[in-house]
């Protein structure tokens, strides 16, 4: 046997498999090939026996195209095995019966509520800005009054992201960014993210969103934004009662924050309102004139009030979800129930 003698073989082998394989038609007679063709007693066994007199060198060559056509016989077996089940099966099986339905995407609820309370806050003539959520620290705490000492300065209390710039822990800074760059009348809100330090827990997340409302003028009043938070929680919640409580922020003066009775119990009391009949939905207050003195405004010429409103507590109320973490979990069953 010399290779160019093998090499003939081979190729009537080839020919001689390619008429056999053509006429198979079921897995028996397809089995018989692969005994007759790579079986242990198969023409490849008797082939690769004939070389077993060659030179090294040429039992090299001979060895590397031999297990060649193996590879060749073999995929060529496996192909019309495949073939063949799936034609034994019937094909590709398409149940075309299969219920289907197609799930559109829907507005998380927390959106429909900035939406909401954008929409209504546009209509009391407020204007959409927004700030960074990279803040100086100077804005976040200095410029709004609140000194350096004020626990919120804390690490505990806000991520510090590199020397004098901070996540922002609140919207107020936006005011500061607007006072600084407008003078009155400015009658803005500002949507967006907020981030602090806290443990997750039902009620608490590290980042969540606040809606921050600035008006600020000569002669807005006390009754301004009493009135301007009536028509919110009335717009928002329908009926409810409001009320307002004195509160303390180093950036208002006086400062308050409202209650509105519950909307699940009614006042009745209830595991939402902790059975006081009451709760509690911002802060707010008048602008301290220090704030107007740091971003430059003359001195007692303008007045003005600010709020600042938590989205995930005002959506969890008005959907009466009991847990904040339902709202960052994306479970399609839940988000399903709004809209
Ligand atoms: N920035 C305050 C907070 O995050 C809320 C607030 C805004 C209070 C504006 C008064 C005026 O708690």
């Amino acid at each position: 046997m010399t290779r160019i003698l093998l090499k003939d073989q081979i190729s009537r082998l080839k020919d001689q498999f390619g008429s056999d394989i053509a006429v198979v038609s079921n897995l028996d007679s397809l089995d018989e090939l692969f005994r007759k063709y790579i079986g242990r007693n198969g023409l490849l066994r008797d082939l690769t026996s004939t070389i077993k007199d060659l030179s090294a060198e040429e039992k090299r060559t001979c060895g590397t195209e031999l297990n060649q056509l193996k590879d060749f016989l073999t995929s060529k077996l496996e192909e019309a095995k495949m073939t063949l089940k799936r034609k034994l099966e019937g094909g590709e099986k398409i149940d075309y019966t299969y219920p289907f339905s197609a799930q559109t995407g829907r507005e998380h609820p927390l959106y429909s509520t900035f939406e909401e309370i954008i929409t209504i806050m546009e209509r009391l003539g407020f204007e959409i800005v927004e700030g960074p959520e990279i803040e100086k620290e100077e804005y976040n705490f200095d410029f709004l009054n609140i000194p350096k000492e004020h626990p919120s300065h804390d690490i505990w209390n806000t991520f510090y992201v590199s020397e004098g710039k901070v996540l922002r822990s609140h919207t107020s800074p936006v005011q500061v960014r607007t006072m600084l760059s407008k003078k009155p009348p400015i009658k803005i809100v500002a949507p967006g993210k907020v981030y602090r330090p806290d443990t997750v827990d039902a009620g608490h997340l590290p980042v969540f969103h606040q809606l921050e409302g600035l008006y600020v003028d000569e002669n807005v009043t006390l009754p301004h934004l009493k009135g301007t938070l009536e028509v919110l929680a009335m717009q928002l919640f329908g009926e409810v009662e409001t009320k307002f409580r004195a509160s303390f922020f180093p950036f208002t003066e006086p400062s308050l924050e409202m209650d509105v009775s519950c909307v699940i119990c009614k006042k009745k009391g209830c595991p939402t309102c902790r059975y006081s009949g009451w709760i509690e939905i911002l802060g707010a207050g008048m602008v301290n004139q220090k704030v107007f003195k740091n971003v430059g405004y003359p001195e007692n010429k303008y007045s003005g009030f600010a709020f600042g409103l938590g989205i995930e507590r005002i959506t969890m109320i008005k959907y009466q979800i009991q847990d904040i973490r339902y709202l960052i979990e994306n479970n399609f069953r839940f988000l399903k129930h709004f809209i």
